[in-house]
Formats: C-alpha cells, structure tokens, sequence
C-alpha cells in the first residue's frame, strides 16, 4: 500500500492555496436547481446539500426573533401546557413524541448560542413559531420531512423522528452560517419562503471510520458523527479490528485489547474503546439518527488478534505486533476448531454491545488464504452472526461464499477485474444486496492529488469532482437497480492521526456522497453543486472543520 507520510505536512497542507474558479451561473431549466441565494435575503431553499428532492420557493421568510418558540406535536399524546427549557431534553427517548421532543431540544440547542434567543420548547398549541410536527402523511417514509416556511410559521412535519432530525439540518442550512457560531451574531435570522418536500433516495448511506490503523478516541468519533449527521448520513461503520489494533473490549478473549490494542501504524500508543465507552458511542448516533455498524475483520487482516493469542494461530506461535502498512499477510487459521470458537464469543459479545440489524465481518484481501479456506470459514461464521439476531455485511470478496441476506460491500475500482465485478452482479441478481463503496470514488483516504500530503493513491487520486461524479445505481454492469442498498464513504486512517486530518481528506468529499446517497438522481449536476458546496465553507470555519481548498470549488465565487 501506500507510502505514509509525516502528519506535520498537514500544516502546510492547510496553507496550500486554492485557485478560485468563477461561480458558475444558475440552470435556467429547472428554475429552482440554482444553489443561488440573494446576496442579501435568505439563501434560496435549494442551497441545501444534500439536495433536496423537491422545491418550490413562495411568498415572505420566515424571521427568528427574540420570542420565537418552538412547538413540538404529534406522536403519542403530547401534555399540555408544558414549557422546556435549555438543556432539559430527555435524551433516547423510546416513543415516537419523546424523539420529536429530543429534535425540538437539539434545533433549540443549536440555534441559542448564534440567536441569543430563548427558543423555548412547548407543547403548547399557536399559529406562530417552528413547529415540529409527526404526522402520518404518507410519501415521506421512514426518513423523509417536509419544511412549509411562510412569514408567520416554519412547520417541519415527518412521520417519524429520524425525518424531523434530518429536516433541522435542513432547516439550519438555510440559516445564514453564523448560525453555527458558539456566541451572538447579528442575524437577522431568516428562511426562505416555501416548501420543500425531501426523502432519501437510499436507506443506507454510511461513512466509515477506520479506529484500528490509528485509534482515535470517543470524543473524535463524536466529532466525527456531529458532521456526518449534517449531511444526513444515517450509517456509522466503524472497522474496529485490523493487523495493527484490535480496539473493542471483548470479555471472553481480554489480551485482544491489553495487547492486541497497545500499538498502531508507526507504532504509537493505540487503544481501545472498554464497551462502556462504544456503548456510549452508539448512545450519540443513536440521538444523532446513526446506527452503528461494527466490523471484525476476519479472516485476513487479522494479526493484532493472532499476536494477542498463540492458539489462534495454526503453529501455535503468536506473532509480534505489527505496526506497519502492509496487507494481507494475515489469516485466523481456517481448520482449527478454537477459531470458531473465537469468532463465536466475538460475535457474540459485539452483537450483545449493537442494537442495530449489521455487523461486519470483513473479508477483504485475504491473500494468504486460500479460496477453499476462506469459502470454508465464511460458510461458518456467517450462520453465526445469524444466530446472535444480526444481519452480516462483508466485503464484496464475500460473494464467493453466498449466503441469503448477507450485504456486500463492493469497493472495488477502475483496475477491478472482469471476472470479479461479474461474481458480485451475479450475487445482485440472485438476492444480495449491496453498498457501493468504490475505491476510486467513496475511498475519502484517496489523495486528492499528487501533491496531497496525506492519504494513500493505490486506487489514483480521487479528487472532488471525480468523488461526486458517478452513480450508485449504474455504477456496476449488471446489478439491478433494486439491489443497491447504498452508499459508504470509507476513511482508511494509515496516515491520519488526528480529527484535522481526517477532515482534511472527508472535506469537501463526503458531502458528495451524501448526496449520492440522499438527492434523487435527477438533481446531479456537478456544475451547480460546486457552487452549493463553496457556500458550505463559512460554516466549516465556524464549527472549525479542517477542510481542504479545492482548486475545483468555487470558495469564494
Ligand atoms: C479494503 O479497502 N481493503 C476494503
């Protein structure tokens, strides 16, 4: 793989100056496909990334003022005359009420500290204010909201509480981008006038984050999680093992942490999350709207478990820790028994710690496997994830050992062969369903360029525009539409270190695919979506994201 580089660079990299091109000038077609806000007024309703499905701009904004409230209601028999007030939100609530309550308490929390306004949040009925609204309209799905914003009232409505959560992103991201900042601004506070009507056009949309390279602790993945859900991604994978670190406590098997996570690429200190801790960050997805999914990667990448247990290994000899970037040196030893038994508490423990239906169980570059062996031990441990109430996910290499139900991830490239795009659109067609994570495209660790001064470039540089410009749905020959479950933007971390440079290489990137994975195929055009883009970046200054310059965004157009 590729060469790794001194973190240090980053600075520099952060300094690389952009070469701003001009904004490019509204589609007259669509009349609403503009990504144009006024100067002066409120940016237009489709300034929004993702782009939402539908728009229709209409009559006077909607301004905050100091006695805006917030009203909440719907679901299950909202009390009355009850008033909340700053910070007494009831987190992970069970019923569908408590959840529009939990939205209503993180739009409050998140417009206070700009507006300086109050915001409290009511049960209480009125004609004025935000309200937010669960409703049984149909059309919206699982997931989807509508926003009707008149100079009275903005009314957000969902059918569920996941639909208000991604609809007060939404909401924020038509606000001027002050209003991410952590003390008064002037406003004024204004929304568009109209109706916007959105859903998502695929259920899984999933960025991964690898903690084993480089173990990064539960405040970045916090971080992390906190800009995800701005773009409305729903899916939090986390590659919780590789050759360099093995990071979640399993109680049956304690040396994969104590030794197996004492060390990490370049040999640093590594970690590793007690279950307390990853409980804890899937309590934070889950009020963000994210589901977790974990992965053990198995049966390859797998040495820091084999260092940590001489048993694991076919000659009973646990090999040192490994600290490197090389892959597919690993294999858990296929006919020996306690590897099953291994793979069984681990499974076990994992499911027990994930109230969501995944978990993966990797399967890539399982070079020193042979195929008959690595047939033989996903055969095995996919009935297991099975038996523990999961549905598994494994690399696309997982379509040589077909089982019904479990999801393939592809990830391959431009150079994949022929023969192996085939076997995985052969799957498609009989059953499996996919996310389209392709190296060469969702790869957020692929150096931008050449001069990039992180990342790896084994897949080519991806820059900005080639990670926007593709299509989930067509992207592989052969495999029918229905098959696509959706997308993952993946960050390998061999050379990232630090929440900045992750950023450094998820931003501007992962908000494309997020709209790969929400917009509806029609609102693709990469020429108005740089401009969206470009506007974005206030906002990142704000809320202190490390993003890097593109030469192909228009950041100051
Ligand atoms: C992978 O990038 N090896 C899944």
């Amino acid at each position: 793989m590729g060469r790794r580089l001194r973190p240090l660079l980053l600075l520099c990299a952060s300094l690389l100056a952009a070469t701003s091109l001009p904004a490019v000038s509204a589609t007259a077609d669509t009349g609403v496909r503009s990504g144009q806000g006024t100067a002066h007024g409120p940016r237009s309703l489709d300034e929004v990334i993702p782009a939402p499905a539908s728009v229709r701009a209409k009559g006077k904004p909607y301004t905050l003022s100091p006695r805006t409230v917030i009203r909440v209601s719907g679901g299950h028999g909202p009390g009355r005359d009850r008033v909340r007030g700053h910070g007494r939100g009831k987190k992970g609530g069970h019923d569908a009420s408590s959840g529009a309550r939990q939205v209503a308490e993180q739009l409050a929390d998140l417009l206070r500290p700009a507006t300086g306004y109050r915001l409290p949040v009511t049960t209480r009925p009125g004609r004025d204010g935000i309200h937010l609204r669960l409703s049984g309209e149909r059309g919206l799905g699982p997931e989807g909201y509508r926003l009707h914003v008149t100079e009275r009232a903005t009314v957000l409505s969902a059918r569920e509480p996941a639909g208000l959560f991604h609809g007060i992103q939404t909401l924020r991201q038509l606000l001027p981008a002050a209003v991410e900042a952590d003390s008064t601004r002037p406003g004024p506070w204004q929304i568009a006038g109209g109706t916007l009507t959105d859903k998502p056009r695929y259920a899984y949309r999933s960025a991964m984050l690898d903690v084993s390279r480089h173990f990064f602790p539960v405040d970045s993945v916090k971080r992390y999680i906190d800009q995800l859900a701005l773009y409305k991604i729903n899916t939090l994978h986390l590659h919780l093992s590789d050759d360099q670190g093995w990071r979640i406590a399993i109680d049956s098997w304690p040396r994969l942490t104590t030794h197996g996570g004492s060390t990490q690429v370049g040999g640093g200190p590594g970690g590793y999350y007690t279950k307390a801790d990853y409980r804890d960050i899937v309590r934070y997805a889950a009020d963000r709207h994210l589901t977790v999914v974990p992965e053990i990667d198995m049966p390859s990448h797998t040495n820091a478990a084999l260092a940590s247990y001489a048993e694991l290994n076919c000659d009973g000899k646990a090999p040192p820790l490994y600290t490197g970037t090389d892959v597919g040196f690993s294999s858990l030893c296929v006919p020996l028994e306690r590897t099953y038994d291994f793979a069984d508490d681990v499974i076990r423990e994992l499911a027990a710690l994930t109230p969501g239906p995944y978990l993966h169980i990797g399967g890539d570059e399982a070079h020193s496997t042979s195929e008959e062996d690595f047939a033989a031990f996903m055969k095995r441990v996919q009935p297991l994830v099975a038996k523990y109430g999961k549905t598994a996910v494994g690399w696309h290499q997982i379509t040589a050992a077909p089982r019904r139900g479990t999801i393939a991830q592809y990830w391959g490239y431009d150079e994949t062969g022929a023969e192996e795009r085939a076997q995985v659109a052969a799957a498609a067609r009989n059953g499996t369903r996919l996310v389209i994570s392709p190296a060469d495209r969702s790869y957020l660790d692929m150096k931008y360029d050449k001069d990039t001064p992180l990342g790896l470039s084994w897949a080519g540089y991806v820059s900005t525009e080639r990670s926007y410009d593709w299509d989930p749905a067509t992207y592989l020959d052969g495999v029918p539409e229905r098959a696509v479950l959706g997308v993952e933007a993946p960050l390998w971390t061999e050379t990232l270190s630090t929440s900045a440079q992750l950023e450094y290489m998820a931003f501007p990137k992962l908000p494309g695919i997020a709209e790969l994975g929400w917009s509806p195929a029609a609102t693709h055009d990469w020429d108005t979506y740089r401009v969206r883009l470009a506007r974005q970046a206030p906002r990142w200054d704000l809320m202190g994201v490390n993003y890097y310059r593109s030469p192909q965004v228009p950041w100051d157009g």
